[in-house]
């Protein structure tokens, strides 16, 4: 078996409810942060860490996904001849090479880890990287080349992990780690969703993994984990005691959980402050925003 990465999975067959109405008809995936859609920020994670096959494990109502990433020749001619050369190199970052992309369905949703199962026969026998979109991660270098560079010396599973607010581990799959080694640790134990109480720690797991196949055979039993649903973690924690273990990595950069409202506002501000051309309007606009003595008055929800 090779030890190269080059498959990468993306669980997109999620509702999306928390961003009703909007995910009625535009899939989560494609909300833009700025002017980008969430998966463009995992494709180029993917694309750095030196990815070439993309997976993506969609459902029913997604298939705007699936025109992204396809050429859009009208308007391309449009925008030649138009002469907007500008936009068209921004179009350029949608392009993936003929054959690079392949889409399978969820039929139902079981869970993660069911949704990661239905991709076993794209994925075949190497080991393989899940990029969950929700979680997107700013960081100098980008958070799966940090995991690949320190996964070529360790091998096994490998898991991206970042500690959270004790109140909120039952969010997360959450570890139990022994020794650590720079930013690697040995996981002892996880678990799904835990009650606050019976929680290892509070470090979670965070939605970026390198897994061996052996993984994808875990989860052919098909046992409900947390929430009655097939988990990812259940199936991971079963190489803890094998030979091939289970590593967590510390990641360095600022990771923003926009499958919430709060976390995707959060991203928002950020990715928009990073951008020179908006910046200094935006930022005047938010320290008035925040300025009590002349507040600006709050946009009306409903
Ligand atoms: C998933 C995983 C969980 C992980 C989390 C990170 O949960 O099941 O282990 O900690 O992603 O974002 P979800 O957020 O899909 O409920």
């Amino acid at each position: 078996m090779s030890n190269r990465v080059t498959k990468a999975v993306f669980p997109v067959a999620g509702f999306g409810t928390r961003f009703l109405p909007a995910t009625k008809s535009v899939p989560k995936e494609i909300l833009p942060l700025v002017d980008r859609p969430l998966i463009q920020y995992a494709i180029d994670e993917a694309r750095a860490a030196g990815i070439t096959e993309f997976i993506f494990v969609t459902s029913r109502g997604k298939s705007a996904l699936e025109d992204y990433f396809d050429s859009a020749p009208e308007l391309e001619t449009a925008l030649q001849e138009g002469k907007k050369h500008s936009l068209i190199e921004t179009l350029r970052q949608t392009d993936m090479d003929s054959g690079a992309v392949a889409y399978i369905r969820q039929q139902e949703r079981r869970g993660l880890g069911h949704a990661v199962w239905c991709a076993r026969r794209l994925i075949g026998d190497e080991p393989f990287a899940v990029i969950l979109p929700d979680d997107v991660i700013d960081a100098e270098t980008p958070c799966l080349e940090q995991m690949i560079e320190s996964y070529r010396e360790i091998g096994g599973n490998m898991v991206a992990a970042m500690e959270v607010a004790r109140e909120n581990v039952s969010s997360y799959g959450i570890l139990d780690v022994a020794d650590s080694v720079g930013s690697t640790m040995r996981v002892r134990g996880m678990v799904e969703k835990p009650k606050v109480e019976n929680a290892p720690s509070n470090l979670a797991v965070i939605g970026r993994y390198i897994l061996t196949p052996k993984v994808l055979e875990n989860l052919d039993s098909m046992k409900a984990g947390a929430g009655g649903e097939i988990q990812l973690t259940d199936a991971i924690a079963g190489e803890i005691s094998s030979s091939q273990n289970v590593h967590a990595f510390r990641f360095k950069g600022r990771r923003f959980d926009c499958g919430t409202k709060s976390g995707y506002l959060q991203a928002t501000v950020a990715f928009g402050l990073a951008r020179d051309e908006l910046r200094d309007e935006f930022l005047e606009f938010l320290r008035s925003a925040v300025d009590t003595e002349v507040p600006i008055p709050a946009a009306r929800a409903v």
